[in-house]
C-alpha cells in the first residue's frame, strides 16, 4: 500500500466525517413527481454517490460521469448496490444529461436546491461562471446511511478557476475499495 493509500485510510478513519444531512428532493419520472429522501437512496444499501458542479459540463460529461457508469460491473463486485450522481441542478435537467449520456448504471439524484451539498459542507460559490451556488466535487462510500469513506477533491474554494478532478474519479474509489476491501 502506498503511503498516499496510507495516509487517505488514516483521514477516513480519524478525521469527522459529517453524517450524512436528511434531504428531501422532487423528481421528475413520467411526467409526474415524484417524493425522495436521502432514505430513499443510502438506506440499507452499499452504494457509491459523486457529486459534481454542474450537469452538461465537461469533466463530469466526458470524464466523471460515463466512467463511473462503465465501471458499474466492476463495483458491484465489491459490493456495490447502487452508483448516484448528485448536482445542484433541477430533476429536468439532469434527466436530461441522464438521455444524453445513454445512462445504463447511474442513477440521478437532484439537490436543486443545494440543501445536501449544503449540509454535507461542500455547496461552493461559482459566481464566477454564473453558475451561482453548486457542489464541490467529491465521491462517498456510503453503507446503509452511514459514510464509510469520502473522496475531495483539494482546494474547495468559492468561484476557484481550479477544478481538480482525481480524488472522485472512479478509478480512485475503486483502488479504495480494492485496498481496504478486496
Ligand atoms: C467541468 O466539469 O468541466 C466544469 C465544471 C464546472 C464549471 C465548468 C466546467
Amino acid at each position: 500500500m502506498s503511503e498516499d493509500q496510507e495516509k487517505r485510510h488514516y483521514d477516513i478513519q480519524v478525521s469527522g466525517i459529517p453524517q450524512i444531512p436528511h434531504v428531501n428532493f422532487r423528481v421528475r419520472e413520467l411526467g409526474e413527481w415524484v417524493d425522495t429522501n436521502t432514505d430513499t437512496y443510502f438506506k440499507g444499501k452499499k452504494v457509491i454517490l459523486f457529486a459534481l458542479p454542474g450537469a452538461f459540463t465537461p469533466t463530469c460529461s466526458n470524464e466523471q460521469l460515463p466512467g463511473f457508469d462503465k465501471m458499474a460491473d466492476a463495483f458491484k463486485e465489491y459490493g456495490i448496490d447502487e452508483i448516484y450522481c448528485m448536482s445542484v441542478n433541477d430533476s429536468f435537467v439532469m434527466n436530461a444529461w441522464a438521455t444524453d449520456q445513454n445512462l445504463k448504471n447511474v442513477k440521478m439524484i437532484p439537490d436543486g436546491n443545494g440543501e445536501f451539498a449544503q449540509g454535507m459542507g461542500m455547496l461552493c460559490q461559482k459566481r464566477d461562471k454564473c453558475f451561482g451556488q453548486r457542489s464541490w466535487r467529491y465521491a462517498m462510500v456510503i453503507n446503509d446511511g452511514e459514510i464509510e469513506a469520502m473522496f475531495i477533491e483539494p482546494g474547495k474554494t468559492d468561484d476557484t478557476a481550479e477544478d481538480p478532478y482525481h480524488e472522485s474519479s472512479p478509478e480512485s474509489v475503486m483502488q479504495y475499495l480494492k485496498d481496504f476491501k478486496g
